[in-house]
């Protein structure tokens, strides 16, 4: 096929960074891909009345799934809506059919990731999510194909953005918590509820996606040690600053013989230490792989435009499929027998 479309679930944050990209980018788009023409067919969201920025004319969006899912003609489908029991359900009604599907949600990835996956290769589809990890750094690609050859013990991860921001903003500018907060929500790298990036739960989900990855191995949500940074106070980054620490939001996913341990909590950092320079919505995420020693990937983790470029990417990379026949590399965990260890409170 020459002339790809494709819809779009969700037009928020992300999606009005996945518009802005492919309409600015197009000719790259095509350029990479061979394609005739790279189109958006139908855009799904809620409020039909909402004020939106951007260029999607309003005969073009809809507040009835089916309008995306049952048409023949979109060859793709890239989901930036967000939440579990719905986006699940689309994504599975759209891979069904045999269409593409690109995702940002490493809500619905952490939790039924693998279900999907195998329910996308019984459908001879893809589904990619680069965007649900570090959202502009290409650290899902890397796993599974720069350092595939490599055999990974480690990866150490600051993994989201909007804690990375409040404690960056609470350290060096002062901020309270509820400030820091609100300017994370403001420039859009907060969920909708940020209950999940305050509580650790957003970075526990990537840092699930990154092990499953990094080591092929089955990784699940509650075998991860969980602490997140609503108990954090100005006082607790005072303490540490006197002493030449900075606190951060630390991911951590290890494996020895004894088999798998993946974990997030505030932890002090030495200052000098590199990912204590990590700062605002920058994400970081260091691999240790045997043969490759260290590694470490830096870049902006949450906010429109970063994270488009990650979905776009993974839409470059199925358009390549559809028009070449070359599958993308499998974004799936293939050995299930490393145990995975609890650590205990
Ligand atoms: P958002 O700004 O809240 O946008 C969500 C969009 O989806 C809105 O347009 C909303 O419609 C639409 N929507 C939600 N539920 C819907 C439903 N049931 N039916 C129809 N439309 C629905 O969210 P976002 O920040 O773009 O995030 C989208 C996804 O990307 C999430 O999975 C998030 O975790 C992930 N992600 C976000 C970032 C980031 O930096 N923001 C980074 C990486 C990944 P209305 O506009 O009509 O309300
Ligand atoms: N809320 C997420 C974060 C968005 O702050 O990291 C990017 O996944």
């Amino acid at each position: 096929k020459k002339a790809i479309e494709i819809g779009i679930l969700g037009l928020g944050t992300v999606g009005n960074g996945i518009i802005h990209i492919l309409e600015h980018h197009k000719n790259e788009l095509i350029a990479k891909t061979g394609a005739e023409d790279v189109t958006i067919r139908k855009v799904l969201v809620r409020d039909l009345e909402k004020q939106r920025g951007g260029n999607v004319e309003k005969e073009m969006m809809t507040t009835n799934a089916e309008d995306v899912l049952d048409d023949p003609n979109i060859d793709l489908v890239i989901e930036v809506m967000g939440g579990i029991d719905e986006a699940k359900q689309y994504i599975e009604k759209a891979l069904k059919s045999g269409k593409h599907v690109v995702s940002a949600n490493k809500d619905l990835i952490a939790l039924h990731g693998d279900e999907l996956l195998t329910l996308a290769e019984e459908n001879d589809a893809e589904l990619l999510y680069e965007a649900s990890v570090a959202g502009g750094i290409p650290i899902l690609r890397t796993l599974t194909e720069g350092l595939a050859s490599d055999r990974i013990t480690k990866m150490i991860g600051i993994v989201n953005g909007t804690t990375n921001y409040m404690l960056t903003k609470m350290t060096k500018e002062e901020l309270s918590y509820d400030e820091a907060l609100q300017q994370a929500k403001d420039l859009g790298f907060a969920e909708s509820d940020p209950t999940a990036d305050l509580e650790g739960l957003d970075a526990a989900r990537k840092m699930v996606i990154l092990a499953r990855l990094g080591f092929s191995a089955s990784v699940q949500l509650d075998e991860v040690y969980l602490k997140g940074m609503t108990e954090v106070t100005a006082e607790d980054i005072d303490f540490g600053q006197q002493l030449g620490y900075t606190l951060k939001l630390i991911g951590l996913a290890s494996r020895s013989d004894e088999g798998i341990e993946v974990s997030v909590e505030p932890v002090f950092i030495p200052e000098d230490h590199p990912l204590a320079s990590v700062n605002d919505e920058y994400n970081a995420v260091y691999v240790y792989g045997e043969a490759v020693g260290e590694t470490m990937f830096y870049g902006p983790g949450a906010g429109s435009l970063p994270t488009a470029t990650a979905v776009v990417s993974d839409v470059v990379s199925v358009i390549r499929q559809i028009r070449l026949g070359t599958a993308a590399a499998p974004m799936n965990a293939a050995n299930k027998e490393d145990t995975v260890l609890k650590k205990e409170e």
